[in-house]
C-alpha cells in the first residue's frame, strides 16, 4: 500500500514551533507580506534575514515530538511505500529518523544563492550577508519558498499522488495552495483520504475521514492501527 503523508505547522506545534495562522492573523508579530515574499526581501533584506535567523536558531533548540517519531517508525516498517511531503521548513522529520521527506516549501537549514543558484546546508545567521560558499558573492537568501514562488518537487509530488492508495494530511490548515489541493488530486487519482488535525481545516469536507485532536496523540494511534 502506497501512503503519502502531507504535514504542516500543526505537526511541529507540540515541539514548540509556532504555527502560522494564529487568531491574530500575524506570524510571530509580523504580517506575512512583510517577511515571506520576494518583494519584502528586495525592500528590506535585513528585516527578512533577522526574522529567519531567529527561526533558524529557535528550530535548532527544539526536539521532534511523538507525531514525528510515529511517522519515522512507520517508514521503518513500510520503507519506500511511505513518502512524507512537508510544508514545514524545520528539520524535525529528519531528526526523528524519517528519510523519505520532501520539503516543498524549502528548508530553514539551507541557504540559496541568488547569484549562482547553489543551495548550501546552513545553520548560521544570514543577516550579516556572508559570502556564498560556491561563488563568493554575498547573495545568500533563506532557501524557503515565499508567497508568489514555485514550491519545490511538484512533479515528484504529483507522481506520488497518482500512485497513492492512502493520503493523510496532518496539522495543516488547508489555506495555502498547491498543498491544499493535494487531497482532491489524491482522491481523483483513487486514494482514500484521512485528515488528522487539531480542528477541522478549510478543506475538511474533501476528506473521506477526519479525526480531530493533537498530532502527538492522533498520529501514534493511527500508525499503531495501521501496523495493527
Ligand atoms: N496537532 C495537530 N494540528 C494542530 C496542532 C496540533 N498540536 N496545533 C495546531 N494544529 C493545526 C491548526 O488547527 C491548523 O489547522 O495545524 C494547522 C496549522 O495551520 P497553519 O498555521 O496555516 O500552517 P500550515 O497549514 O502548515 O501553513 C501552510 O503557509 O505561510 C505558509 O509556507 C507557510 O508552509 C506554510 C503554509
Amino acid at each position: 500500500m502506497n501512503i503519502v503523508v502531507l504535514t504542516g505547522a500543526g505537526i511541529s506545534a507540540e515541539s514548540g514551533v509556532p504555527t502560522f495562522r494564529d487568531a491574530d492573523g500575524l506570524w510571530e508579530g509580523h504580517r506575512v507580506e512583510d517577511v515571506a515574499t520576494p518583494a519584502a526581501f528586495d525592500r528590506s533584506p535585513d528585516v527578512v534575514h533577522r526574522f529567519y535567523d531567529e527561526r533558524r536558531r529557535m528550530v535548532q533548540k527544539v526536539e521532534p515530538n511523538a507525531a514525528h517519531s510515529a511517522l519515522s517508525r512507520l517508514e521503518q516498517m513500510v520503507g519506500d511505500s511511505l513518502l512524507v511531503i512537508t510544508q514545514n521548513i524545520d528539520d524535525l522529520h529528519e531528526r526523528a529518523g524519517s528519510r523519505r521527506v520532501l520539503h516543498m516549501h524549502g528548508e530553514l537549514l539551507s541557504a540559496l544563492c541568488r547569484a549562482c543558484d547553489g543551495r548550501f546546508a546552513w545553520d548560521d545567521d544570514l543577516a550579516d550577508f556572508p559570502p556564498c560558499p560556491g561563488c563568493g558573492y554575498s547573495e545568500l537568501r533563506p532557501d524557503v519558498v515565499w508567497f508568489g514562488e514555485m514550491p519545490y518537487e511538484l512533479d515528484t509530488i504529483d507522481r506520488a499522488l497518482q500512485k497513492a492508495d492512502l493520503f493523510v494530511s496532518i496539522g495543516t490548515s488547508g489555506a495555502v495552495y498547491p498543498a491544499a489541493g493535494f487531497v482532491r488530486a489524491a482522491s481523483a487519482y483513487g486514494a482514500s483520504t484521512l485528515e488528522l488535525n487539531l480542528a477541522p481545516s478549510e478543506g475538511s469536507h474533501f476528506f473521506d475521514e477526519t479525526r480531530h485532536g493533537p498530532a502527538g496523540t492522533l498520529v501514534p494511534h493511527w500508525v499503531d492501527e495501521l501496523l495493527g
